[in-house]
């Protein structure tokens, strides 16, 4: 598979990676799942501390127990900063903590959990309205200083909370995990649709895509496949934006003799941006045949069409 490199990092990884997120708990079944991924080609793997509450991590380690050297050729990023309700006490809400000492703690967790002494990239999850830039810069030194965390990134961030942080924290920031698919094209159509009144449903984009390519941080695309809604799973409203969208992609991928899966990710690699899909499909024979979309490039044409049946009208 091609490769990309992350921001200014030195981690050049498979253009695209594997979330974790819907892990099996069947050791079994997580394992071919891991390894389908590893024949295809991905060696980049994306959890959170709060993927099932942990387990999601504690599972993907099972891989060390039948293959430990693995550990040199993966590339492991997780997340931190979401805290789920109740987790201290009964009253404690659902909420965003990037404290000092909540990051480490959750570090620490997920280290112990993946099995592992270091995490290639550790991302802030989502934006905590509390956040304080000095304890964010404080942990992220010490990860570093003691190896724990090699890169640091984001997730759901706009340009200025990603300035804000990149003021104190001294590691640079190389990714920004974002929600990107023919579904959910906010990021995109914010350019096209610039300042004009008729765009079809607000953007709140902020300025993010641009933001990112001019200084060098990698987008990573969530949630690439539109959860199935695009590939065969049926929305539980009858939705026909998305029977169209659906029709479309269907209709190159059987031009192409590829699967819908393959077209959704194609759509994403072809941007210029070099967005990093983190695909989610857990199916073995889904994972092996979206990565097919590396062997493909769109034209402008296709890319375009795609556009216009996601977005369910043509550009002004
Ligand atoms: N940073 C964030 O805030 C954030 C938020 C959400 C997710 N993420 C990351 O992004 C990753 C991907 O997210 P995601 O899982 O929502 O993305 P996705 O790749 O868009 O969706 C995967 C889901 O769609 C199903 N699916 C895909 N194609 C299908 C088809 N043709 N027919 C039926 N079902 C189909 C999969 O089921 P099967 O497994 O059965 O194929 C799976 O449940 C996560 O694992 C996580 O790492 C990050």
């Amino acid at each position: 598979m091609r490769t990309l490199q992350l921001g200014v990092s030195d981690l050049i990884v498979p253009r695209i990676a594997l979330g974790c997120m819907r892990l099996s708990q069947d050791r079994a079944e997580a394992l071919r799942t891991i390894r389908t991924a590893l024949d295809a080609g991905i060696t980049f793997f994306d959890h959170a501390d709060i993927y099932q509450r942990g387990r999601a991590e504690e599972t993907f380690a099972a891989i060390w127990e039948e293959a430990p050297h693995l550990r040199q050729s993966i590339y492991l990023e997780s997340k931190c900063g979401i805290r789920v309700a109740g987790d201290t006490d009964p009253r404690a809400p659902f909420r965003y903590d990037f404290s000092y000492e909540h990051i480490i703690s959750a570090v620490e967790g997920s280290l112990r959990r993946l099995k592992t002494d270091y995490l290639d990239v550790l991302l802030l999850h989502r934006p905590d309205a509390l956040m304080e830039p000095e304890e964010v810069a404080r942990a992220f030194d010490e990860l570093h200083a003691t190896g724990k965390v090699r890169w640091f990134g984001v997730s759901n961030h706009t340009p200025g909370q990603i300035q804000l942080l990149q003021r104190w924290v001294n590691q640079p920031l190389i990714a920004n995990q974002l929600q990107l698919s023919l579904e959910h094209t906010n990021l995109i159509d914010e350019g096209i649709w610039m300042n004009r009144s008729d765009l079809p449903e607000p953007s709140r984009g902020e300025g993010t895509l641009d933001f990112c390519r001019l200084h060098n941080i990698t987008i990573q695309a969530w949630s690439p496949l539109a959860g199935g809604r695009l590939g065969g799973r049926r929305p539980e409203h009858a939705d026909p934006r998305l029977e169209r969208t659906s029709a479309v992609v269907a209709e190159m991928a059987a031009e192409k003799g590829i699967s819908p899966e393959a077209i959704l990710v194609a759509w994403i690699l072809r941007h210029p941006a070099r967005i990093l899909p983190i695909i989610g499909t857990m199916n073995p024979e889904r994972i092996a045949n979206a990565c097919r979309a590396d062997e493909i490039e769109l034209t402008r044409e296709e890319w375009y069409r795609l556009y216009e049946a996601g977005r369910g009208v043509r550009v002004p």
